[in-house]
């Protein structure tokens, strides 16, 4: 080079970023192991194992399979996982099964709870997965959901997976009142320590499709949405006031869903509440990044990475991931 600088920065950014030890010491967030949920598929029958072809290396397990599942989780000291039935056999109207003591998820409850003691164990609450029509409570004539009557379902499922063993149930319906109803019927039940991580601000979103898919609810729903009672994207001091109810009403955490984008959403529920506050990357981001990366478009293990360690800047405390078992053995890695 032949030319001289002539000018000298007066603050040099890049004299911590110059080596790795330095880099290390200014690093302002961390994504742990104990940052990771990994929610799972439930089948019913034994020996099943399906992919999810737009969720690719995410597979609906019978509980029989789950059980290598939740071993790897305990291995890895994945703190919590999320139990979502899928293809149901017993869907109705009404929604009864949600709160049969012998189905699907209190069964699983039951069996994991057993088999794997310091595993935390939680639970969906909410009706999509046992109504044939695929919303996520009980409707009218026109099909409108409606509140005060889901409620009354919700309260039976939420009592059913407490009674169960289930350590957090997660009410995921969006009905307005349902996290104090709940609280209520929990505590007269004598269940006041089953907590309540309550998805607070969840919006009516598109990136839901492949889990609607995977627990086969996407046919049954058909054209139909869910913007009567999940958010418009276009809001967020809606999502305050979502939070703010349900803090009132007595949620110990709260989640904001989808993740990536709404990461401005997580940011300013954290610094308004300073509670337990927790992002869902959802099915959608999950295909999005899955499907760069099986191209050679992305890097996996740092878009992985990358992507979640988001979530801790944003000021969450946890995120529910599908990547929560890959994402654990790349932290276990690099330590
Ligand atoms: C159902 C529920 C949904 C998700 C979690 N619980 C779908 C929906 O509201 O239609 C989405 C999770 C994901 O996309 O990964 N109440």
């Amino acid at each position: 080079m032949n030319f001289p600088p002539r000018y000298t920065p007066s603050t040099r950014m890049r004299r911590m970023r110059r080596d790795a030890f330095s880099r290390h010491l200014m690093q302002e967030n961390t994504l742990t192991v104990k940052d990771l949920i990994l929610p799972v598929f439930i089948l019913e029958g034994s020996n099943v194992e399906q992919d999810v072809s737009s969720m690719p290396g995410v597979k609906r397990q019978s509980l029989d399979k789950l059980f290598d599942t939740c071993e790897e989780c305990v291995q890895l000291g994945i703190p919590l996982i999320d139990l979502f039935p899928a293809d149901l056999s017993n869907k109705s109207l009404y929604a009864e099964e949600a709160y049969n003591p012998d189905g699907l998820v209190p069964t699983a409850i039951r069996e994991i709870r057993a088999r794997f003691p310091d595993l935390g164990v939680m639970t969906d609450v909410a009706l999509d997965p046992y109504t044939t029509h695929g919303q996520d409570g009980i409707i009218d004539a026109d099909g409108y959901v409606m509140n005060d009557i889901t409620i009354e379902v919700l309260i039976k499922q939420s009592l059913c997976h407490a009674d169960a063993g289930a350590h957090i149930i997660s009410p995921s319906d969006m009905m307005d009142g349902r996290i104090g109803a709940i609280r209520e019927a929990l505590e007269d039940a004598g269940h006041e320590l089953t907590r309540i991580i309550s998805y607070s601000a969840k919006y009516a979103s598109c990136f839901y499709g492949p889990f609607r898919e995977a627990v086969g609810s996407a046919g049954n729903l058909g054209k139909a949405d869910k913007k009567t009672y999940q958010m418009d994207p276009a809001n967020s001091n809606e999502a305050l006031h979502e939070v703010a109810l349900d803090i009132q009403e007595g949620a110990d955490m709260v989640m904001i869903k989808p993740g990536m984008p709404y990461l401005d959403v997580i940011r300013r529920v954290k610094d308004e509440f300073a509670v337990p506050t927790y992002a869902y990357q959802v099915s959608g981001e999950y295909a999005m990044l899955m499907a760069a990366i099986q191209n050679g478009w992305l890097d996996r293990d740092q878009s992985i990475l990358e992507s979640l360690m988001a979530f801790k800047r944003a000021g969450a405390d946890g995120v529910l991931t599908y990547f929560a078992i890959e994402a654990a053995k790349l932290i276990r890695q690099q330590a």
